[in-house]
């Protein structure tokens, strides 16, 4: 497990994953993380890093890096194939996850586990496996209903980590990806959590995604029940393009980048820093 996972399990707080596809994004997060003195994961989902190019994400990551002396680490967000691992891993991402949650319980295990082999193999420390139904994409939509079926299994859970080798495992305990047009939350079963968090042990880092839109109040009993790292994509979409739009209507004139994307970055740090204080992974890098 990854040094910064060891700490937030010890002392009950998580770390944030947040979503980059540009530099805006990056610019933002960093400096979050750096007003706070936090700990940080940067993650590019496949299109992401297709869009902002994993090479490139790795050296604005070093520049930023040697800049602050901050831990970032750069993460492989539902990487969805064998090659898209190989290929983040051997442009030096520090941890990826394997989302191999649509295939068959079976399959997914078999999978995982080559990419576990491989992965230590080239000495990546956090390897992230999926398990249970994950609905819904980092946007904005109507309702997303979850089902019973939906939610991680204990019993396969602990079969899942026990023979891939994973060292912390992404699971469904009510979360969707991304916000409903209503503003509601989605229900956390932390009944779910606890009895997962039983049978993995402390060896396993649990994982929350889709954290835009959860109760601030399931979200820090979460932590308390063994989340320690948490993905947050839909709420800095919204923030960025939200005053982006703005920026652009306060000056229609206006067409200089630098002087049009401040508030957007702005924006955006504000989202990520209100998380970290929420994660309590302030004060920790
Ligand atoms: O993997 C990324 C996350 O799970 C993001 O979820 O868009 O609901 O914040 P979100
Ligand atoms: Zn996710």
């Amino acid at each position: 497990m990854l040094n910064i996972f060891k700490k937030a399990q010890e002392n009950k707080y998580a770390i944030g994953a947040f979503n980059v596809s540009n530099l805006e994004q990056v610019k933002a997060i960093v400096q979050a993380a750096q007003n706070l003195q936090s700990p940080v994961i940067i993650s590019t989902s496949e299109g992401e890093s297709n869009f902002i190019g994993k090479k490139q994400i790795r050296l604005i990551i070093d520049a930023y890096k040697e800049q602050t002396g901050l831990p970032i680490i750069l993460h492989l967000d539902h990487g969805k194939s064998f090659e898209a691992i190989k290929e983040a891993i051997e442009i030096g991402y520090d941890s990826i996850h394997f989302d191999g949650s649509k295939l068959s319980f079976e399959e997914n295990i078999e999978e995982t586990k080559k990419i576990v082999d491989f992965a230590r193999e080239k000495g990546i420390k956090n390897i992230e496996g999926e398990l249970g139904y994950l609905r819904g994409g980092s946007n904005i939509h109507k309702t997303i209903e979850v089902k019973p079926e939906d939610l991680t299994n204990s019993k396969q859970a602990e079969e899942f980590v026990n023979k891939t080798g994973v060292d912390s495992l992404a699971i469904v305990i009510g979360n969707i990806h991304g916000i409903s047009k209503s503003g509601e939350s989605p229900h956390i079963f932390l009944d779910r959590l606890e009895e997962i968090n039983k049978v993995v042990g402390d060896e396993i880092g649990l994982v929350l995604h889709g954290g835009s839109g959860i109760k601030e109040e399931d979200i820090e009993k979460s932590i308390q029940l063994g989340i320690i790292k948490i993905n947050v994509n839909t709420e800095l979409r919204v923030a960025y393009t939200e005053s982006l739009k703005k920026s652009l209507q306060d000056d229609p004139d206006r067409v200089t980048p630098y002087k049009i994307m401040p508030p957007v970055v702005e924006a955006v740090q504000k989202v990520v820093e209100d998380k970290i204080k929420i994660f309590g992974s302030n004060n920790k890098s």
